[in-house]
């Protein structure tokens, strides 16, 4: 598969990866290598990836935080910039990401303001990173549990994808990721959008193709505006409610939360519900979206009272300004708008259209 140039970074897929590792190593001889993994990729993918990786007589340490998102936290970051620093880590030190997207983006917060910024390359190993989180400089943590508050844009300089990392996954996360792949085809691919919705039957090699067109479809959009002033918005489609229900979810001890994917996945049929509301989303594409979201994804249970406390966690997402919450919205499928505001009934009749 051919490699994708983004703005400062290159994506490697699969047969070339450890060959462009290997050599990048050898030509920018970093003074150190340091590896983060969190416990589930420690276990699951380290060994496969060390045993491919050339490094000469580059010392290498490895670094492990505890798996799962609610460790994407500042303290984690500051137990991973001390452990640089105890390990002598300098400006020419490379950093490589091995997990999904908490780690990468962990990670990549980590490497682009230690000293002030050091190289970084991630190599994802969830759906959900490989399509999504690795790729366009993203970088970050939570604040408590509002989603990603603290970051930087800031692209390392390589995105290894090696689908086989994937045999491994769980199907939840799976699924998880999925979710943004389904919403490349909805803010910019109708023909993607279909053929996602035909995942069930595809083999490994159309999987392969799958994420290859997604990143090719995130990186077109990133490429034209990697700070999000405008287009890069689109990416957010299903993220303003659904960013807000999986904070909901994290923080509150009487749910279970809810994968990434899995809650974009509610507030992409949610948004998708406000757009024939609002932006003349027709009907029947409304029925098409709700019905490829449901074939994969279950619904949960949103009482009003959650609805009210969602509603009020908008106020927090990064797309606001002036005070004002800004959701993406469709108009049809592969026709995203941006900047739209919603008025409060709307979303409340959404929520009630989910629980009927
Ligand atoms: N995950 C959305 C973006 O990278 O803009």
């Amino acid at each position: 598969m051919k490699s994708i140039n983004t703005k400062s970074a290159i994506v490697h897929f699969n047969e070339n990866i450890y060959t462009e590792l290997n050599n990048y190593i050898k030509s920018t001889k970093p003074s150190k290598i340091f590896i983060l993994v969190d416990t589930n990729t420690h276990d699951a993918c380290l060994a496969k990836f060390l045993a491919r990786v050339e490094t000469g007589d580059i010392v290498v340490e490895v670094m492990e935080m505890p798996e799962g998102e609610d460790h994407k936290t500042i303290d984690i970051c500051t137990g991973v910039w001390e452990a640089l620093s105890e390990y002598y880590a300098d400006r020419k030190s490379l950093l490589i990401n091995l997990g999904g997207g908490v780690v990468t983006d962990l990670g990549g917060f980590v490497a682009s303001t230690y000293m002030r910024g050091i190289d970084y390359i991630n190599v994802p190993t969830s759906l959900l990173a490989m399509v999504d989180a690795s790729v366009g400089g993203k970088t970050g943590v939570d604040l408590g549990n509002l989603k990603n508050q603290i970051g930087v844009i800031s692209e390392g300089s390589m995105v290894l994808i090696d689908t086989s990392f994937l045999e491994t996954l769980p199907k939840n996360h799976m699924v998880s990721g999925y979710a943004e792949m389904l919403k490349h085809g909805l803010v910019y691919d109708k023909s993607y959008w279909h053929t996602l919705l035909n995942f069930e039957n595809l083999d490994v090699l159309a999987l392969d193709k799958m994420i290859y067109d997604s990143v090719v479809i995130k990186n077109k959009i990133v490429s034209k505006d990697p700070t999000e002033q405008g287009l890069r918005k689109v990416l957010n489609f299903g993220h303003t409610l659904g960013h807000a229900i999986e904070s909901y979810f994290l923080g509150n001890a009487d749910k279970v939360p809810l994968l990434h994917g899995e809650a974009i996945a509610i507030g992409m049929l949610l948004e998708a519900y406000i757009s024939t509301k609002t932006v003349g989303l027709l009907d029947q594409e409304f029925k098409d979206i709700e019905e490829g979201i449901l074939r994969t994804f279950s619904k949960v249970e949103i009482s009003e009272n959650d609805q009210k406390a969602i509603i009020n966690l908008l106020k927090y997402d990064k797309k606001n300004s002036h005070g004002k919450v800004k959701f993406v919205l469709l108009e049809t499928i592969g026709k995203p708008k941006i900047n739209c505001e919603v008025e409060n009934g709307i979303l409340l009749e959404a929520f009630k259209y989910f629980n009927s």
